[in-house]
């Protein structure tokens, strides 16, 4: 089989879990770690055996595509370069700063054909898989309602989440963004959206946007569902908590915090663990002593470029996450609940993407100017 020729961009924190799991796909080879930090760039590259760059325009020619591990606000320009010179890309979340940017990035793959995937890696870990192929099934009956909670602490925000130009939002948009698209995925579309929030801890650190959130969306088949996040809880009593209730049977995904991972279906039979992940088992654990979190998505993602297929997490699907956590941002604004169809219809929302008219908005939004 010819492998893939990929360029991981950016290896700061998440680029490990990236590159372990190019290194666990057969059809994968990375053939340049590249950052602006030139011993991060190195230090990666030596783990891997490959070249190193600090600058992805020049190496991109030699690619067959892009894996974009960077902070939000250079997502879109890279995306646009890689496809512009026919290179795939997967790109991690949030895919960009506001919709208009993100269509742009959706709009110019399409224009160039190529395979452009955002990385949503919950949608390919196999506790998650699991869940949704359980609701998918029918096991619950109706689904009526559902409930996510995440827990974290960031004390020591990474300096690109300080300056609302690279990251005008908070956890909410940042890191909601996956369990919103789980919600989408496990229990339907989104319909409307409200949401309260604040950033009573970390408000100096990342001036952007909420450290702490509770959102309530009405999904398009009736049911109703709750997300409830910090980033500021110093004390945590578990990772996440995922729940679905249907008239049949209800649902529970935990990650605890002694690492476990389970999935508990609770029906008319009882209650029964459908999915365990230890990570004190040997056999659970990766070949680097990790969880095997990264893999099915690089492994989606190779495939999808080997077979022309479009990526489960594709640009469009990518954006609704976008859509329904900012509109949900929106309605608290305004006091409100709001329709995600009217709010993503708004003129701002469907504006071409302006980097000019961005700034300004920066600057009116938050008074922040970057140099
Ligand atoms: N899926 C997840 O669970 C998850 C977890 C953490 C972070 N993320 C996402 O991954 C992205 C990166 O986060 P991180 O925590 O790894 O950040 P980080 O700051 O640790 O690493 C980012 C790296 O990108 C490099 N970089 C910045 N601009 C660059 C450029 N123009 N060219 C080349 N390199 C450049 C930086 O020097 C840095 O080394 C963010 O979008 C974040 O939201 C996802």
């Amino acid at each position: 089989m010819e492998r893939t020729k990929v360029a991981v961009i950016g290896c700061g924190g998440i680029s490990r879990a990236h590159l372990n799991g190019h290194l666990a796909c057969p059809g994968s080879e990375v053939i340049y770690c590249v950052d602006i930090i030139e011993s991060r760039a190195r230090e990666k590259a030596e783990v891997m055996g490959c070249k190193w760059h600090t600058d992805y325009l020049a190496i991109l020619d030699e690619v067959d595509a892009v894996d974009i591990c960077t902070p939000p606000h250079v997502h879109a320009e890279m995306t646009v370069e890689a496809a512009r010179r026919g290179k795939h890309v997967l790109t991690e979340k949030i895919m960009a700063r506001t919709l208009p940017e993100a269509r742009w990035m959706i709009d110019e793959c399409e224009k160039a054909d190529v395979v452009f995937m955002v990385a949503f890696v919950l949608r390919y870990r196999p506790e998650f898989e699991l869940f949704q192929q359980t609701c998918a099934e029918g096991k619950l009956g109706q689904i009526r309602q559902a409930y996510i909670q995440t827990q974290l602490n960031m004390a020591k925000p990474a300096e690109w989440r300080q300056n609302p130009y690279d990251f005008p939002m908070g956890a909410f948009l940042s890191h909601g963004c996956h369990y919103v698209d789980q919600l989408q995925w496990c229990v339907g579309p989104i319909a409307e959206a409200m949401n309260m929030s604040h950033a009573l801890t970390l408000n100096e650190l990342i001036p952007g946007g909420d450290d702490t959130n509770c959102a309530i969306f009405r999904h398009q088949n009736g049911a109703v569902s709750c997300y409830v996040e910090s980033w500021a809880i110093p004390f945590r009593t578990s990772g996440i908590r995922y729940e679905v209730y249907g008239t049949e049977g209800s649902l529970q995904l935990t990650y605890r915090s002694d690492g476990k991972r389970l999935v508990t279906l609770f029906n008319s039979d009882g209650e029964n663990d459908l999915f365990e992940f230890d990570p004190r088992k040997e056999d659970h654990m990766d070949a680097f002593g990790g969880a095997k979190d990264m893999q099915g998505q690089i492994k989606h993602f190779i495939s999808c470029i080997q077979n022309r297929d479009l990526p489960l997490t594709h640009g469009r699907e990518g954006i609704k996450p976008m859509q329904a956590v900012l509109a949900a941002e929106a309605a608290e604004r305004e006091g409100r609940t709001l329709r995600i169809n009217d709010f993503i219809e708004r003129p701002q929302n469907t504006a071409e993407w302006s980097e000019p008219d961005f700034r300004a908005w920066v600057k009116e939004t938050y008074g922040y100017s970057p140099e």
